[in-house]
């Protein structure tokens, strides 16, 4: 899974720039600033502004001679007269920075292996805040007349602080589409009506947010992130920087995210961060990482451990709570410090399996890493446990099989007792991650996605309980929210017995109960070898009725699909047959009594959907 999620990023970080055919996003002309125009910020927020002028050697914007080295830049409030940023800000002047780097107009020019060359003149002022609210235009100006402004909006912060602590639920890659499937397979209705309700369906509030990226409308877990912790649209792959145009993975220009604006103003409050994600994925990475390279582990869990102070940034020292996956990125390694040791030396107490994490002191900083890569979904802990062995996953990296492992709910109320006895007077943020609802789509694994989806739902049910018993719901901003999504959808069902009996690919298609055949949902009623059905919590009675879910995302490649839960283990829908130049081919064995789809993605993505 793990070996999977990272090819898949290294192209992610590779192919951007030549997928997006854009010399460098936010950056409209050959003068770029960031925070680039339409930007807005918190009063008194920290970013660091990075100025860039282009001068293209070759290529459709071919220009002769070098990239201005007297470019001037100021800043005025709307209104009154520009005034340079160095007095403005009262920072010397920062020195002048040259690089160069090439890119590709287009596939041709990909194809033919002819990047376009850009020489760069830059500096930055870092760290920077403007306290006044209000309208304000930056300028930049080079090459003699030539100007690129930016016209930013900082907001006023309310006078009053209505919540004391945060939680923020995030269910990566999540639609309204899967909660209604999820919905579906969960609750019982009636004649049309439902007789119980998710607990995301009871919230007081409904709202709808934008988080496309910066320079591309589709969006990935990082500059979703960026996005929600921090109000800052970015690029694909970065976190909490916008992208500038040296390979430096750690020079950008960086912006303040919620938990070090929070741990500022308020120095004894407390965050916490808990995701099914290996822990060095960009969604928990999002609070407290600046990068432009989400694959930048070690930085990641480097700034949860001490924060940026060496990058003269923050005070922010790490959460109080770290809970997840990704053992990994803990133990030593040629790449990596042995994190479990200096995290202890810094009073954490560590936890590897659930029985630990449920009796670690409440009065104390916690980290809990429960095995390598990502989380063992829901579907494996509680269904098809099997799925657990032989895995050698434990994270202490001894080989062995971690068995003992927590779901989202124990992760996510152990956290809350820990917040809530450390913090109750100051507050607390806390970030709460249903990861693989994302990732059990990206593998077309429709079950195990939902399986996380019903997890979120219990455990924000779980969530709202703990609350009530600690005297703290009143106090508490309870926030549920996706970072983006992926195509998926039900488009009816399907007779598995009827699909098993045929035996060509057209006549399994006649199995598709389609539009007023799709019936009511087989997945609540009891059956032999089933599940108890729950009341209260809600997962579906039984993953394997006859009529199951026909359902799919609209991005995949080719693969074979029999829409029955994938009970040995979770999905590999395609393969690499021999060579990976070749692309990816349907696996036969992922669903054999199924038939092929063929893809809509190109021929090197093994993975489906987009982000
Ligand atoms: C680009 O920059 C390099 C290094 O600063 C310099 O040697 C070269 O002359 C520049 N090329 C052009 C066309 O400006
Ligand atoms: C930039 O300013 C410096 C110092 O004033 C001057 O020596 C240099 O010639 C200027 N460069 C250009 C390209 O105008
Ligand atoms: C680009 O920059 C690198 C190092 O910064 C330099 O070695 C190289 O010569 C430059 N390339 C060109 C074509 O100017
Ligand atoms: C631009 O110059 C670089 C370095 O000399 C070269 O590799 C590249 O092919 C050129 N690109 C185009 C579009 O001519
Ligand atoms: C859980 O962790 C504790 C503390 O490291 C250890 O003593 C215990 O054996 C572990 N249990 C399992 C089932 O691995
Ligand atoms: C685990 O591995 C052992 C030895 O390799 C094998 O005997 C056993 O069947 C495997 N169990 C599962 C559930 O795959
Ligand atoms: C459809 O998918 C199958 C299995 O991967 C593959 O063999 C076949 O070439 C594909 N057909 C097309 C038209 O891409």
């Amino acid at each position: 899974m793990r070996a999977f999620s990272i090819s898949a990023l290294a192209c992610f970080v590779l192919c951007t720039a030549a997928q997006t055919f854009q010399r460098l996003g936010g950056c409209p002309d050959l003068g770029c600033i960031f925070p680039p125009d339409q930007v807005d910020f918190l009063a008194g927020q920290y970013f660091d502004i990075r100025l860039e002028v282009h001068s293209p050697v070759n290529g459709s914007e071919a220009r002769v001679g070098e990239p201005d080295e007297n470019f001037t830049f100021t800043i005025a409030k709307k209104g009154k007269k520009p005034v340079p940023a160095t007095l403005y800000f009262n920072l010397d002047e920062p020195k002048l920075e040259r690089w160069n780097f090439t890119w590709y107009e287009d596939l041709f020019a990909q194809d033919a292996s002819k990047p376009s060359l850009v020489n760069v003149t830059s500096k930055i002022y870092r760290r920077v805040a403007l306290y006044e609210p209000g309208e304000y235009e930056a300028t930049l100006s080079y090459y003699g007349e030539q100007r690129t402004v930016a016209n930013w909006l900082v907001r006023d912060l309310p006078p009053k602080r209505r919540a004391k602590n945060v939680v923020m639920f995030i269910g990566d890659g999540m639609t309204t589409n899967m909660i209604t499937a999820a919905r579906l397979i969960a609750h019982r209705s009636v004649n049309g009506k439902y007789m119980t309700k998710m607990a995301l369906d009871k919230f007081p509030v409904l709202g709808h947010q934008m988080t496309h990226s910066m320079d591309s409308f589709i969006t990935d877990s990082a500059n979703s992130a960026t996005a929600l912790y921090s109000g800052h649209k970015t690029t694909v792959n970065a976190l909490n920087v916008y992208v500038d145009s040296s390979s430096d993975p750690f020079d950008d220009p960086r912006f303040e995210t919620i938990s070090e604006v929070f741990r500022r103003r308020y120095p004894n409050s407390g965050v916490g961060i808990v995701s099914t994600a290996f822990l060095a994925d960009a969604t928990p990475a999002g609070l407290a990482a600046h990068t432009s390279n989400r694959g930048e582990y070690d930085h990641v869990i480097g700034a949860y451990y001490e924060g940026l102070k060496d990058h003269e940034w923050t005070d922010w020292d790490g959460p109080d709570v770290l809970l997840g996956g990704g053992a990994e990125d803990f133990l030593e390694s040629e790449k990596t410090r042995d994190y479990y040791k200096l995290f202890a030396e810094k009073g954490y107490n560590i936890a590897w399996n659930n029985t630990a994490l449920d009796s670690a002191p409440d009065n104390e900083k916690l980290l809990g890493v429960f095995q390598k890569s990502n989380l063992a979904t829901w579907l494996d802990r509680n269904v098809y446990q099997a799925n657990l062995l032989n895995q050698s996953n434990y994270p202490d990296g001894s080989g062995r099989d971690a068995e003992d492992l927590p779901g989202l709910r124990d992760m996510t109320l152990k956290a809350i007792d820990v917040l809530d006895k450390r913090h109750k007077k100051d507050g607390w943020f806390l970030m709460s991650e249903a990861a693989s609802i994302d990732k059990q789509m990206h593998t077309l694994d429709y079950d195990r996605a939902l399986g996380e989806l019903l997890e979120l739902d219990d455990t924000i049910r779980a969530t709202i309980e703990k609350l009530e018993r600690l005297g703290q719901l009143e106090d508490t901003l309870i926030v549920v929210t996706a970072d983006h999504g992926h195509g998926f959808d039900v488009t009816g069902s399907v007779d598995t017995k009827y699909m098993d009996a045929q035996d060509n690919d057209r006549s399994k298609r006649n199995a598709v109960g389609y539009y007023g055949k799709s019936g009511l949902s087989q997945y609540t009623v009891a059956g032999p070898n089933s599940l108890q059905y729950s009341e209260g919590v809600h997962f579906p009675a039984r993953w394997d009725p006859r009529y199951t879910l026909h359902s799919g995302v609209t991005a995949f490649p080719d693969r074979r699909e029999n829409y029955q839960v994938h009970s040995e283990g979770p999905r590999t829908p395609a393969e690499a047959a021999d060579n990976e130049k070749n692309g990816y081919f349907a696996s036969y064995k992922d669903a054999v009594t199924g038939f092929v789809v063929n893809g809509t993605l190109p021929l090197d993505k093994g993975e489906g959907s987009t982000r």
